[in-house]
């Protein structure tokens, strides 16, 4: 038996240890917000928070993550203000990546809460969006932070 903690709540999981961590979210904790896209750690589709950190939940083991705190997409609340800013910056177009990229922001933002530029290119490098809203993330992001208001500008 494995214990997980997700979105505060514990899980008792009889499954084997090197289950993937998305398997276990979305096919047997019904957590479906997070997504499945390469399945080899390489596109940021299926990012969660372990104990805060970003990580690519399909490279990830059951067993890694024993007794850890699991934060999903699910867990963020719509008034976040990184999800506020996705909306209020119309990011989104298939929408596809945009839990993953969301996840990768609010992580940034909890240990970065100004970042510049560049530290929001290198947090975000590893998230990948067929639909190209690389912009429209970056300038979200920035609203998150308030550095749009601080400014006086949108860019
Ligand atoms: S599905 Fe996990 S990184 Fe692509
Ligand atoms: S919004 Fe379509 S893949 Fe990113």
């Amino acid at each position: 038996m494995i214990t997980l903690y997700v979105n505060d709540a514990r899980h008792d999981l009889d499954l084997a240890p090197d289950t993937p961590l998305l398997w276990v979210l979305r096919d047997h904790l019904r957590l479906t917000g997070t997504k499945f896209g390469c399945g080899e750690g390489l596109c940021g589709a299926c990012t969660v928070h372990v104990d805060g950190q970003p990580r690519r939940s399909c490279i990830t083991t059951l067993d890694e993550v024993r007794g850890r705190k699991i934060t999903t997409i699910e867990a963020i609340p719509a008034s976040h203000p990184v999800k506020e800013a996705w909306i209020a910056d119309e990011v989104s177009q298939c929408g596809y990546c945009q839990p993953g990229q969301i996840m990768s922001a609010v992580a940034l933002l909890a240990t970065t809460p100004h970042p510049t530029d560049a530290q929001i290119d290198t947090a975000m490098e590893g998230n990948l969006c067929r639909c190209g809203t690389y912009g429209r993330i970056r300038r979200a992001i920035r609203t998150a932070a308030g550095e749009d208001r601080k400014r006086g500008k949108r860019s």
